[in-house]
């Protein structure tokens, strides 16, 4: 007889107590915590029940082997026709992995799975399986003949029952599977309502396991609010092998594909795409994409390079300063910039940046949808302030790099030379960089070293003081 006992998840970071109470104990939210009933099997001695959940497949085997006879001939990946889609898996599809795609209804998650799956039959793969629980199969139809996906090797299935969803899974052997969404399966043995936390984390244990047992890869689906409210993938971030983000302002076309997670690549990495009229498309120069918004040359914005993953991306950034009703206390909005970064960074061009801005509303955004947490882009973010409220747009051709101490020190940053060079290939003619930065200058790149925020601006909004003689100076170094 299976024993069950009792668990309670936490809805939003899918943490696990004993004890139900009204806060959750590791991410400290409020009624968070849901009931989980957990099938314990009678069995416990027998290794095949305990088997890991990284155990690859066919090894039932509980005894120990040493690191080094472990053959390393794992079965090649699946490459994708999307350079984009690759990059952010770690180099393809691996087999047997359990992928999930998260991201808020309506971002495009069912239509990127679908130009995956046609392209898995494209490359010469026989069979994809595309499981809706949301969609009829005319729905998911209408969609893959918008996207120029019509092919024969793609199967449908409109079903949300678990059982039968892996049985179909391991009679047809696909060479992908994609489960649209993990929200809308339920297993009939388990208690709650489809979505629910004990649904949705027995669900992906156990397409985790299928996936393990067949080789067969499989992409769930899994909707978040903003708050990430719904049950689903904080719960399941634990459970799969890889973690992909689907981010974008539904209004905008720029998507970008993030790994938060990947066992089999770096979490570091992004993909983008553009959403238009056909479905997805590729983007694999996101500077230019990025920068053919940009506005002209106008006083608060301002150019820098961040680091995405193991590549340089030219984002610019705008803000905006204004006189504040001085009924109320000044507004800061920040949209794609962390808040309380911004806060700092006003603290410091308040102090060390002789930018008074206490009596101001300040304005921040990032075009094309994007979310900068990268230090390096601090430099740019003060200077376009500074430059808006003086009313003067920085010069021309100018990239800014570098990161703002409390003391108004600027900071070196990791990759200059990468970032410097992705500057230079998009027509950049001069960079703002850290004093001291050991990178070797690129073709056609006027050089100008900072090593605090007053030089900075003193070198760029040189106000009545010939600019020249200013620099020399501040002991600004121009090369
Ligand atoms: P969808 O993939 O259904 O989103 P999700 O599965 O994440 O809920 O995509 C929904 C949006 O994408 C919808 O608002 C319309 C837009 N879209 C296009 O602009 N062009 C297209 O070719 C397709 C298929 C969708
Ligand atoms: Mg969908």
């Amino acid at each position: 007889m299976p024993r069950s006992s009792v668990t309670f998840v936490c809805g939003q970071c899918g943490g696990e107590t004993l004890r139900w109470a009204g806060q959750c104990p590791y991410c400290q939210a409020w009624n968070t915590l849901q009931e989980f009933v957990v099938k314990k099997e009678p069995g416990r001695r027998k290794p095949e029940s305990r088997s890991g959940r990284g155990a690859t497949s066919g090894s039932s085997s509980a005894a120990p082997v040493p690191v080094t006879q472990i053959s390393a001939d794992s079965a090649p990946r699946l490459r994708l026709a999307w350079g984009e889609l690759n990059r952010v898996l770690g180099g393809g599809i691996v087999p047997g992995s359990l992928v999930l795609v998260g991201g808020e209804p309506g971002v495009g998650k069912s239509t990127l799975l679908m130009h995956a799956a046609h392209q898995v039959v494209s490359a010469g793969g026989t069979k994809v399986l595309y499981v809706s629980g949301e969609e009829s199969n005319q729905q998911v139809q209408m969609r893959a003949a918008r996207l120029g996906a019509l092919d024969g090797g793609i199967l449908l299935m409109a079903e949300t029952d678990l059982d039968t969803i892996c049985d179909t899974i391991a009679s047809e052997a696909p060479q992908l599977a994609i489960v649209d969404s993990i929200q809308t399966v339920a297993d009939g043995a388990v208690t709650g309502s489809a979505g629910s936390v004990s649904q949705v984390r027995e669900s992906a244990a156990r397409l985790m396991r299928l996936a393990k047992e067949t080789g067969v890869p499989i992409f769930l689906v899994g909707h978040v609010t903003k708050e990430g409210a719904i049950a689903g993938p904080r719960v399941l971030e634990h459970i799969v092998d890889t973690v992909l983000y689907l981010e974008g302002d539904r209004r905008q076309e720029l998507r970008l594909l993030r790994a938060m997670k990947n066992r089999f690549g770096s979490a570091e990495e992004i993909g983008v795409f553009a959403m238009a009229e056909h479905g997805l498309e590729e983007v694999p120069d996101p500077s230019a994409a990025m920068l053919s918004q940009a506005g002209t040359a106008s006083a608060g914005t301002a150019v820098v390079v961040v680091m995405e993953g193991t590549r340089p991306l030219l984002i610019e950034i705008q803000s905006l300063v204004n006189k504040a009703n001085t009924n109320f206390p000044p507004r800061r909005v920040a949209n794609g910039f962390d808040l309380n970064r911004v806060h700092m960074l006003l603290a410091v061009l308040d102090r060390r940046g002789k930018t008074p801005l206490g009596q101001h509303d300040v304005f921040v955004n990032v075009a094309g949808g994007i979310r900068i947490t990268e230090p390096a882009a601090d430099l740019g973010l003060a200077l376009s302030i500074a430059g808006n409220q003086r009313n003067q747009p920085l010069p021309e051709g100018l990239v800014v790099l570098g990161e703002l101490g409390l003391a108004g020190e600027v900071r070196r940053v990791g990759q200059t030379e990468r970032r410097l060079q992705e500057a230079a290939r998009h027509g950049f003619t001069r960079a703002l960089i850290p004093s001291g930065s050991r990178t070797g200058r690129p073709a056609g790149l006027e050089i100008i070293e900072v090593r605090t925020l007053a030089e900075a601006i003193s070198a760029l909004f040189p106000n009545h003081i010939h600019s020249g003689a200013f620099i020399e100076e501040a002991g600004v170094t121009v090369s």
